[in-house]
């Protein structure tokens, strides 16, 4: 796909219905031949719509009609190729906790939860956040409603658990670990999140407040290199639970079949939280004729699709 199809898809596909601004920015510059061409001298995988969107927004740009934004893109593209190239797509959205709920609920603890392609941890803590699935049903932590609240509507029979797990260790590996202490790695968990996604904005400094008073043991590296490591680490008498959230995309085919290989392997339970396609064999288990096309992300558990989900985990349909 060439920058302005991947432009205008990511509009289409991605923005249109979530956030307006970037919806129309993204379709003006994928009819702008130039800012196409600039961006496609960028490596590839720096390409992202999603990430040069991210580094106007780290640059503080503010939300201008489109021929302002594209001048502004003009005026500052030093800066952003500076910033595109420096930094990647490290989204941490607690939301997907909520989706992954239902699974982790229904193993056996003490769990230790370890989390790859974890970016700053925040999703290392479903036991310490409230979540409301279909606006009815409410899990509070055991000391008290949370300052992060997960909303979630299901369809299908989704097993909504009625206790949070108990969560006795929280560890992760990541390329680039970041560090919810740090403020410019705040600042660009927050360049992340969309224009007008206000409640996303306060999920995420309340999600960090929660991380900075109790952090996780993150890692700097490769996910198939360390995640061995890490699942030895965890002491007998507690189940390791390896969990990942749109991050397996991010590595080639042959990345993701080795990551399969080694979570068939060893001794840990295994949630997935991908897109379809990522995991060819996830989607294998999927039933014949099911079919839905708004949630585009597969829940498994072991290997096997228990559910579809949309990316931030809002919501969730059962298989
Ligand atoms: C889109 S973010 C998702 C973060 C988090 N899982 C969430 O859902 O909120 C993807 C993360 O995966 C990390 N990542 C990508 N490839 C990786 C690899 N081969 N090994 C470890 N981490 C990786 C990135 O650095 C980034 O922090």
């Amino acid at each position: 796909m060439d920058v302005s199809a991947r432009f205008a898809d990511f509009a289409h596909r991605e923005a249109y219905g979530n956030s307006e601004r970037y919806d129309t920015w993204c379709r003006a510059i994928a009819a702008d031949h130039d800012l196409c061409a600039r961006i496609a001298a960028l490596p590839s995988h720096k390409q992202q719509p999603n990430l040069v969107l991210a580094a106007t927004r780290y640059l503080g740009v503010v939300e201008v009609p489109p021929a302002e934004f594209l001048g502004w893109l003009r005026s500052n593209w030093d800066d952003i190729c500076r910033e595109v190239l420096a930094r990647s797509t490290q989204t941490n959205e607690p939301g997907r906790t909520a989706a992954i709920l239902p699974l982790l609920a229904q193993i056996e603890g003490p769990i230790a939860l370890i989390e790859v392609g974890a970016s700053a941890g925040l999703c290392l803590y479903p036991d310490r956040y409230s979540h409301v699935y279909d606006d009815k049903v409410r899990l509070d932590p055991a000391a008290g409603p949370s300052t992060v609240v997960t909303r979630c509507t299901t369809t299908g029979d989704v097993p909504i658990p009625t206790v949070l797990p108990q969560i006795v260790s929280r560890s992760g590996v990541d390329l680039n670990p970041l560090d919810v202490a740090d403020l410019d790695h705040m600042r660009w968990l927050h360049a992340l999140i969309w224009p007008g996604q206000i409640e996303r904005d306060e999920r995420l400094d309340a999600a960090a407040a929660i991380a900075r008073a109790d952090p996780p043991m993150l890692v700097r590296g490769d996910l198939n290199e360390r995640i061995e490591g890490l699942v030895d680490a965890v002491p007998d008498g507690v189940t390791a639970v390896v969990q990942h959230t749109a991050v397996l995309a991010y590595l080639d085919m042959a990345g993701r079949d080795r990551f399969f290989g080694q979570m068939s392997r060893l001794n840990a339970r295994w949630i997935s939280f991908e897109g379809r396609g990522v995991f060819p064999q996830i989607d294998r288990t999927i039933p014949e004729r099911t079919q839905h096309q708004e949630n585009r992300f597969v829940l498994a558990l072991d290997g096997r699709a228990r559910a579809f989900a949309t990316a931030h985990g809002q919501r969730l349909h059962w298989l």
